[in-house]
């Protein structure tokens, strides 16, 4: 599925027929693992992509898809894959299509616990996760953890790994449907977001929660940096909510609180080593049975544009996923 025109989702893509992809991928010219695609994850980068308005513009046109789960077809010389095995791998570019090559320090073996679905949203939300709550948040055993849109991919991703490194667990959501799936993912508590969520989570948490992880922005940041203990933290992930929200820094003076950044990707492209670390630790979450990625819609690879407009519409749980025969 190619994007053709910035369109906007239902528009911008057509299915083409393209050669199989060499194995070399753009961060390891010369060298890659060429990946037959079985499920493909559909994220907001590529909804935004499809309008033109994501940070990374490839040139027109261009196959979207960032990760996906499937089968090495070809390894990487001198890497540990082999052809056969199952692997989650995250690629950038190209995942959606039958088949995509992706560096060899991206590719994860998937263990048997996880089916190619729950592979092809692994890489994107669960590394992030981690990213925010340990590296940027400096996550600790008993702390209390918030998270916005905590049915969407990344917040129940954060739910699942806040859980195995011992945290607490607050979710914010819109509504029932997504309750249930925050629920599932581990919140100890769900609130909502048109409600008075704040002071909930204040009374909840025994006085102010440690770390706020926030994919949406927007009206609702004042009241993170509200929410929070002395000495917590507010980690930005992400605007699916419009605007992008203004500190007034007084505020963080006063409670002795934080405001940090978190950007996966932009930290982690040229760190194979932070990569494969970061990945071990998920790895680890995956065998104590903590990390089990929740999906949610599927469709068939050629209907890659409503699986899009879904996300666009708010109504994603989970990871949402192409389907590759
Ligand atoms: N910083 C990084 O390294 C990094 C990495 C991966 C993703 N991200 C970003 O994280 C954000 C979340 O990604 P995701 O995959 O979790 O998305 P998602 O599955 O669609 O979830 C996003 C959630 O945002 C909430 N939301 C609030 N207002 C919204 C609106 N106007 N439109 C859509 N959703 C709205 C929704 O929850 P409610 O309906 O319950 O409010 C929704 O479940 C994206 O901006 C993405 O680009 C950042």
């Amino acid at each position: 599925m190619q994007i053709t025109e910035l369109t906007g989702p239902a528009s911008a893509m057509q299915l083409v027929d393209l050669p199989e992809p060499e194995s070399s991928h753009q961060f390891t010219p010369g060298r890659g693992v060429v990946v037959a695609v079985k499920a493909a994850g559909v994220s907001f980068p590529e909804l935004l992509q499809t309008r033109g308005e994501y940070q990374f513009k490839p040139p027109l046109p261009f196959v979207p898809g960032s990760e996906v789960g499937g089968v090495v077809k070809e390894a990487s010389e001198g890497g540990s894959l082999k052809a056969g095995d199952r692997v989650a791998a995250f690629c950038m570019l190209g995942g959606f299509a039958e088949a995509v090559v992706a560096p060899e320090h991206f590719c994860f073996t998937l263990p048997d616990a996880l089916d190619f679905a729950q592979g092809a949203g692994l890489v994107l939300n669960y590394h992030t996760a981690y990213f925010a709550l340990k590296t940027r948040g400096r996550l600790t055993q008993g702390e209390t953890v918030l998270v916005h849109g905590a049915a969407g991919g990344v917040g129940t991703a954060v739910l699942q790994v806040a859980k195995g490194l011992g945290a607490s667990t607050i979710g914010i959501v819109s509504s029932d449907a997504k309750e249930r799936i925050a629920r599932e993912a581990g919140a100890d508590h769900v609130l909502r977001a048109d409600g008075a969520w704040k002071d909930d989570a204040t009374e909840v948490s025994g006085g102010g929660v440690d770390v706020v992880v926030d994919p949406v922005g927007g009206d609702r940041f004042t009241d993170s940096l509200r929410s929070l203990a002395e000495g917590g933290r507010v980690v930005v992930v992400g605007f699916t909510g419009g605007s992008i929200p203004e500190v007034k820094v007084n505020r963080l003076l006063l409670g002795n609180t934080e405001v940090i950044g978190a950007g996966w990707g932009a930290y982690v492209m040229s760190k194979p080593d932070v990569v494969r670390q970061i990945g071990a630790e998920v790895g680890h979450l995956i065998d104590q049975g903590f990390v089990r990625p929740i999906v949610g819609a599927r469709f068939p690879l050629e209907d890659a544009g409503a699986a899009l407009q879904l996300i666009d519409e708010r109504g994603a749980v989970g990871k949402v996923v192409l389907d590759v025969s």
